[in-house]
């Protein structure tokens, strides 16, 4: 486990060798890595010895790590708790008992406790309480009666039960690597290799990737083998094509990543219509048609994703209904034992995510795909491991989704969903001109200053509540829920997505003067019902804040947005988001790394 035993944490690990500096490239990979934890990280490097900094708090830059020496190979780690305490001792990468080795971890051992006891007894000692140490010292047990240290890691390895992924340094600068759960690639350029918890972390390096399977690991010594853990056995390198558009991970300009990655959205509902067809896997063309001629014919269609990737699922499913007639059924992720025996080789199963490794879920396509379901992904991450297990692998290609709040890529997701039910509803040009206008509305309201100095006011106003209720029905209901979950991230105030027509059955009971209602409307068929609940609310001396095209009485506040027709509801989500954005800058908060959550949770 990254630390303490934690039962839920996020970590990037990361090690090079080659012929550029090791600490340099290092923390440049680990930056990119910031949003799986931030903190605290380390390096080691080795140089006839291993030299070990770590370092409590974010990532920083190399003069606060006093001077590692110049070096070849390297290991990095960048970890973050949910809740124990961060230490540098118990920061990683941890040494062995006569400093030949370190290792870094991104997992949890969950016979921990078990292997530790037998450690003991052999007189082995500890430094911290991590479970990570517990590995090291098996490892070090191990090679006490085994050839080589590479052997050594690998038995160590088969003993840890629970999903674990370790990198290892020794001091001649060898590099190991096991995998059994939080992803692993490596990448290769003439000479030099590169190791990470996600392939965007090298991307300036590389262009192409191998994806590390669970049971299997790599070994370097100037050389790349991959091997299976169990059988010692020597396996083919296999490196897949990582495009991406735009690595770069910067805010250029902007003053958080979360406000950049908003002012992407038109770019990424472009990039829906043109590259419509790209796989996640390998980049290959991949028609929309063969997937909406399964989509149509399959017997049962789910779509599964947790946290704003859950919203995304149930609004692609809504549109699945409205447009294509299919019943789809959206499932959250972390909990969906109850269909395991309802599933069957004739369904369909849809998951949207961001990292595409997001544990939950994964976990959920193993027992479906097991069961002969036809798994689709939606991811940003190409080559991630549900790219990999899917029947259709899309891309979204957004770029790098930096900011923990998830913003252009809920917009991608939900556009695509819209998308693809268009064209199983038969009017896929539509759908792309649809998107099109939907891109240029999105773009000029962002590019309208008086639509932000409007929100940046409500937010003043809202960013002192204790409670925010927001109502929507039909096609808004999934977006009054994720703003709900934007302003919980970013705020960290209470805020409660209701099915409008639901108030008046429980909610309506805590409607009083100057409570915040926020109304999603738009000018469909259920317009009339909204504005009715608006009068329940106002009667109670709610204050209401309406999103719509128009004015409505009852509104105390009003932000305006296009009629965008069938795509409202994703305009509608442009202001949600930038109000969570302006009360988390007004609250003072860390707009790009909220406490207590992490961009992608791989592991339960
Ligand atoms: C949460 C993130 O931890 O995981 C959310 O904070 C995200 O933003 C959710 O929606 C699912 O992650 P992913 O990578 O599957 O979209």
């Amino acid at each position: 486990m990254c630390g303490i035993l934690e039962p839920k944490f996020m970590c990037g690990i990361f090690g090079y060798s080659g012929s550029k500096n090791a600490s340099e490239v290092i923390l440049e990979g680990l930056k990119r890595l910031e949003y799986r934890g931030y903190d605290s990280w380390g390096i080691a490097v080795a140089a006839n010895q291993i030299n070990l900094e770590k370092k409590i708090g974010a990532i920083g830059d190399l003069n606060q790590l006093n001077g590692l020496p110049a070096a070849k190979a390297g290991i990095g780690h960048t970890r973050w708790a949910t809740h124990g305490a961060v230490s540098e001792v118990n920061a990683h990468p941890h040494f062995s008992s006569d400093e030949s080795f370190v290792l870094a971890q991104n997992g949890i051992v969950e016979n921990y406790q078990k292997l530790k006891s037998e450690l003991d007894k052999k007189g082995y000692k500890f430094l911290s309480e991590t479970d990570t140490e517990v590995i090291v010292r098996l490892i070090e047990s191990k090679s006490q009666r085994v050839r080589d240290l590479k052997e050594a890691v690998r038995e160590a390895f088969l003993e840890l039960e629970g999903r674990n992924t370790i990198i290892v340094l020794t001091k001649d600068g060898q590099i190991i690597a096991a995998r059994n759960g939080s992803p692993l690639v490596a990448g290769l350029n003439d000479g030099e290799v590169f190791l990470s918890s996600d392939t965007l972390s090298f991307a300036p390096h590389v262009s192409e990737a191998l994806v590390v399977e669970n049971g299997q690991m790599v070994y370097w010594n100037g050389k790349l083998t991959l091997l299976d853990i169990k059988s010692d056995k020597v396996l083919p390198l296999y490196f897949q094509k990582i495009n991406f558009q735009n690595s770069k991970v910067d805010k250029e300009g902007y003053d958080h990543f979360m406000i950049k990655e908003i002012a992407e959205s038109p770019y990424v509902i472009n990039q829906i219509i043109s590259e419509a067809c790209r796989s996640a896997v390998n980049g290959d063309l991949s028609l929309y048609e063969d997937f909406v001629e399964e989509l149509k014919k399959a017997k049962d269609v789910y779509t599964i994703g947790s946290g704003t990737a859950g919203i995304a699922a149930s609004q692609i499913a809504f549109y699945l209904r409205v447009f294509a007639k299919i019943k789809a059924e959206s499932v959250i992720g972390a909990d969906i034992y109850e269909y395991f025996d309802l599933l069957g080789k004739d369904d369909l199963m849809i998951a949207p995510s961001q990292s595409g490794e997001t544990a939950d879920v994964l976990e959920v396509l193993e027992i479906a795909k097991k069961k002969g379901v036809k798994i689709a992904s939606y991811v940003n991450m190409p080559g991630s491991t549900m790219a990999r297990m899917s029947d259709f692998a899309f891309a979204a290609h957004a770029g790098p989704e930096i900011c923990v709040m998830s913003t252009k890529v809920f917009t991608s997701q939900i556009a695509w969903g819209y998308y693809i039910s268009k064209i199983a509803q038969g009017k896929a040009e539509e759908g792309k001109e649809n998107l099109r206008k939907l891109a240029d509305e999105i773009e000029d309201y962002l590019n309208t200053g008086s639509n932000h100095e409007a929100i940046k006011k409500l937010a003043k106003e809202l960013a002192r509540s204790k409670d925010i209720f927001l109502l929507g029905k039909y096609q808004n209901f999934n977006i009054t829920k994720e703003g709900m979950v934007k302003i919980i991230e970013g705020s960290y105030i209470h805020a409660h997505g209701i099915p409008a027509g639901d108030l008046k059955h429980y909610a309506i009971t805590l409607m009083e003067k100057g409570v915040p209602v926020i109304v999603v409307v738009s000018e469909d068929k259920t317009k009339d019902d909204v504005l009715n609940v608006v009068n329940q609310v106002k009667a109670r001396g709610a204050t209401v804040v309406g999103i719509s095209p128009a004015p409505y009485s009852g509104f105390d506040y009003h932000i305006s947005v296009s009629d965008t027709g069938e795509t409202s509801a994703i305009m509608n989500i442009i202001p949600l988001q930038l109000l969570a954005y302006y009360m988390a800058v007004e609250l003072g908060h860390n707009v790009d790394k909220p406490r207590n959550i992490a961009k992608s949770v791989t592991v339960k």
